[in-house]
C-alpha cells in the first residue's frame, strides 16, 4: 500500500462548498439526526407537495423496508429539466461527443425540455402509462437520456440495458421486467465500427413479448422494420405536441430498474425510487465534484451502467449541470482521444474508471502530454480499486500535479456515492476511497459478524439507511433481503472486503463473493458458468476471477468436456464466442482451461478457493487438498496451468 499522502490544497480549502471542519461536522449531524440532516438537504429538489415524514427504514430482521420522503411527490425530468428553464434555458445542459471526433452537439436546457416532452409524448401516444416498464437499449446518443427523462415525466419506469450485451441478456431483462416497449436505435458506433443494435432488439423480440419498438435513427444504417410493431421515433417525434405535463409521482414510486449480477442465479432487478435517489445523486454529485456553476463536467460511464444513471444523467442534471456524453472510446481514433475532448469543451472535471486509466497509462505519458489540459480541476475513479501505481499516473501525468483525485466507492445497490474523498476536505491516499459521504456508516465485521474495532481488515457492511439506497430486488423482495440483509443480519452487506487503516480509511479489496469485477464491470460466475454448460460439448463449468493488468481482473474458465469429445484450439475459440453470443462480449472469458475434472469435496461441491489459486497462479497456497473426492484432479490442474 502507499504511504504518501497528498494534502488538500490551500486554494481547494477555500473554494471548495467542504472544508475539513465542516465535513466532520456535517458528517456527526448526518448520522446524529438524520431526519434533520436530510430533512434540509431534501430541499435541494423542488417538491409538488413538500414532505412532512424524512427517514422510515428498517433493515429487519425479519422484514426490510425503506422510504424516504415518504409522503412528499414530486417529478424527476421536471427537477432535472423544468425548473431550470428560467436561470438557464440557454445554457447547455448535455455536450454530446461522437465517436467520430468531427461529431459533437450541444444541447441547451431549453432544447432538452423540447425533446424530452416529445419523447414522453410518444410514449403515452403508443399507450405507456405511469407504472409502465420501458426497456432502452440505445447507444450513448442524447436520445438516450431524452428517453429516460421521458419516462421520469410521465412516471413509466426505465429499465437501460447496456448495448454490449447480447440479445439473448436483452430478452432476459426484458421478460422479467414484463417490459413491453423496447426502445433502440439502428445501430451504435463504436471506435468506428458499426454495432448492430437493432438487429439484436429483433433477436431479443422473438423471445420475449415486445409489443411495440420505437427505433432512433442514428447512423442510417439499414435495418428491418416489422409492420405493426416497430416505429421510427423521429416519424413519430413530429406527430406529437413539443409540451407535456409532468406526472406526480410520490417519493416512493419507482424510478428505475437497472440489472446488475450477483453470486447467484441470473441477473437482479434493483429498484430504485423517486424521492431519495434523487436528493442523494444531486448532492453526491454537488459535493463529491464540487460542482460550481459553469462547470463543465464528464464521466465516462455509458448511461446502461448505474455511473452513467447518476452521474451523468440524474445527478448532474438535477443541479443545473453541463454534463458531457460521450459516445466513443477512449484510444479511438487515437490514444490522446480523452484529453483531446477535454481540451475542445474545456472540461473542468473528469470521471473514469481505472481500467481505462490503466489502458492509456501503458501507452505512456506521450499521448497525454502533447495535449493541455488546462481547463481540468478535478479526477475522479469508480467501478472497482485503483492500484496505487495507476493513481499517481493519473494524479501526475494528466492532472500534472494539481488536480485531486476522487476515489469514489458505491454499487449499483446504493444509487450513489457512500465512501469518497471530498477535495476541499480530504488527505488523499493514493488506493483509498478514504472517508464515508454523509449520513454513511460503514462497518466491518469478521466472517462470523463479529464487529472489527480500529485499524482492520474484514467485509463491508452499512448499518444505516441513506437515501439512495435500493429499495428492492423487482418482483422478488425475499431475494433482496437474502442478497443483502440475510448474512449479517440487521445490516446492509456489500459482497465487498475490505481494510480500515489507523486513520479511518477505508481501503476496497475487492469482492468477497462470487463476483468477478472486469474493467469496472460485474459479472456473475455463476452466469458465465451456465452460458458455458449450455454449449452441447461442455459438461461442466467454473468460473473464476484472476488478477488482469489492464481490466483488473480477468475471466477464468475450466471447462469439463462430455465424454468423447477431444479439447481443441478451434473448440476454445468456439466457446470464447459462445459466451460473447450467449452473455455479450464483456463475458469473453480470457482464459480456458479444459479440465477432465474439477476439485470437488466428498459432497460434490466445487472447491473454488483451490482453482482461484491455480488462476492467481499461487500454486505454493493451495492448502489443504486432502479433503477433496479425487485429490489427484489438482496436480493435473497445476500441470495444465492455461491450457
Ligand atoms: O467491488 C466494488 C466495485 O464495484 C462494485 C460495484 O459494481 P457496480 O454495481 O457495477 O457499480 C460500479 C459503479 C459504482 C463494488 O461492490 N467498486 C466500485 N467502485 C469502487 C469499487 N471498488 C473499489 N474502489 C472503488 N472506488
Amino acid at each position: 500500500m502507499s504511504e504518501r499522502t497528498y494534502p488538500v490544497s490551500p486554494e481547494w480549502a477555500k473554494r471548495a462548498y467542504v472544508d475539513d471542519a465542516k465535513y466532520k461536522d456535517m458528517y456527526a449531524r448526518s448520522v446524529k439526526d438524520p431526519d434533520g440532516f436530510w430533512g434540509e438537504e431534501g430541499k435541494r429538489l423542488d417538491w409538488i407537495k413538500p414532505y412532512t415524514k424524512v427517514k422510515n427504514t428498517n433493515f429487519g430482521p425479519p422484514d426490510v423496508s425503506i422510504k424516504w420522503f415518504e409522503d412528499g411527490t414530486l417529478n424527476v425530468s421536471a427537477n432535472c429539466v423544468d425548473r431550470h428553464l428560467a436561470k438557464r434555458g440557454d445554457q447547455t445542459a448535455i455536450i454530446w461527443e461522437g465517436d467520430d471526433p468531427t461529431k459533437s452537439k450541444l444541447i441547451t436546457y431549453r432544447q432538452l425540455h423540447e425533446q424530452v416532452c416529445r419523447f414522453a409524448n410518444v410514449l403515452k401516444a403508443h399507450g405507456v402509462k405511469k407504472g409502465d416498464r420501458v426497456t432502452i437499449y440505445l447507444p450513448m446518443i442524447p436520445e438516450a437520456a431524452y428517453a429516460m427523462l421521458a419516462c421520469t415525466r410521465i412516471g413509466a419506469v426505465h429499465s437501460i440495458v447496456f448495448g454490449g450485451f447480447s440479445p439473448d441478456s436483452l430478452a432476459g431483462r426484458l421478460e422479467d421486467a414484463k417490459s413491453s416497449v423496447l426502445i433502440t436505435s439502428d445501430e451504435g458506433v463504436r471506435a468506428g465500427r458499426p454495432v448492430p443494435l437493432k438487429a439484436n432488439a429483433d433477436a431479443a423480440a422473438e423471445k420475449a413479448p415486445v409489443k411495440t419498438m420505437i427505433v432512433v435513427q442514428h447512423t442510417g444504417g439499414k435495418v428491418t422494420m416489422k409492420a405493426g410493431r416497430d416505429v421510427w421515433y423521429h416519424e413519430e417525434a413530429a406527430k406529437v405536441p413539443a409540451d407535456c405535463t409532468p406526472e406526480e409521482m410520490s417519493a416512493e414510486d419507482p424510478l428505475f430498474i437497472l440489472y446488475t449480477s450477483g453470486s447467484t442465479g441470473k441477473p437482479k432487478g434493483v429498484l430504485h425510487t423517486t424521492g431519495g435517489y434523487l436528493v442523494h445523486a444531486s448532492m453526491t454529485h454537488q459535493y463529491v465534484f464540487d460542482y460550481h456553476d459553469g462547470d463543465i463536467y464528464w464521466c465516462t460511464a455509458d448511461v446502461g451502467w448505474v455511473t452513467g444513471h447518476s452521474y451523468i444523467v440524474y445527478g448532474p442534471l438535477a443541479n443545473g449541470a453541463t454534463t458531457l456524453m460521450f459516445e466513443g472510446v477512449p484510444n479511438y481514433p487515437d490514444e490522446s482521444r480523452c484529453w483531446q475532448v477535454i481540451d475542445k469543451h474545456k472540461v473542468n472535471i473528469f470521471y473514469t474508471a481505472p481500467t481505462a486509466i490503466r489502458a492509456l497509462m501503458q501507452k505512456g505519458d506521450g499521448p497525454v502530454k502533447k495535449t493541455s489540459r488546462a481547463s481540468l480541476r478535478l479526477l475522479g475513479s469508480v467501478g472497482e480499486p485503483i492500484n496505487p501505481e495507476a493513481w499517481e499516473w493519473y494524479h501526475r501525468v494528466v492532472g500534472d500535479d494539481r488536480c485531486p483525485i476522487v476515489d469514489t466507492w458505491w454499487q449499483t445497490e446504493t444509487g450513489g456515492i457512500l465512501i469518497t474523498p471530498l477535495p476541499g476536505a480530504t488527505v488523499l491516499k493514493p488506493g483509498s476511497a478514504t472517508r464515508p459521504f454523509f449520513g454513511v456508516q460503514p462497518q466491518i465485521v469478521d466472517a462470523d459478524g463479529k464487529v472489527q474495532e480500529g485499524a482492520t481488515e474484514g467485509n463491508l457492511c452499512i448499518v444505516d439507511s441513506w437515501p439512495g439506497q435500493m429499495r428492492t430486488v423487482f418482483g422478488d423482495h425475499e431475494r433482496f433481503i437474502q442478497t443483502y440483509f440475510s448474512t449479517y443480519p440487521g445490516k446492509y452487506f456489500t459482497g465487498d472486503g475490505c481494510r480500515r487503516d489507523a486513520d479511518g480509511y477505508y481501503w476496497i479489496t475487492g469482492r468477497v463473493d462470487d463476483v468477478i469485477n472486469v474493467s469496472g464491470h460485474r459479472m456473475g460466475t455463476a452466469e458465465v458458468e451456465s452460458a458455458l454448460v449450455a454449449h452441447d460439448e461442455v459438461s461442466e463449468a467454473a468460473v473464476v476471477g484472476y488478477p488482469h493488468d489492464i481490466k483488473g481482473q480477468g475471466i477464468y474458465a475450466y471447462v469439463t468436456l462430455m465424454a468423447g469429445v477431444a479439447p481443441s484450439e478451434d473448440l476454445r475459440k468456439e466457446l470464447v464466442q459462445w459466451v460473447r453470443k450467449e452473455i455479450g462480449p464483456i463475458a469473453s472469458p480470457d482464459v480456458i482451461q479444459f479440465a477432465p475434472g474439477l476439485p470437488k469435496t466428498r459432497s460434490g461441491k466445487i472447491m473454488r478457493r483451490i482453482l482461484r489459486k491455480i488462476a492467481e497462479n499461487e500454486l505454493g497456497s493451495l492448502g489443504d487438498t486432502s479433503t477433496l473426492a479425487d485429490p489427484a484432479v489438482v496436480d493435473d490442474l497445476v500441470a495444465n496451468r492455461g491450457k
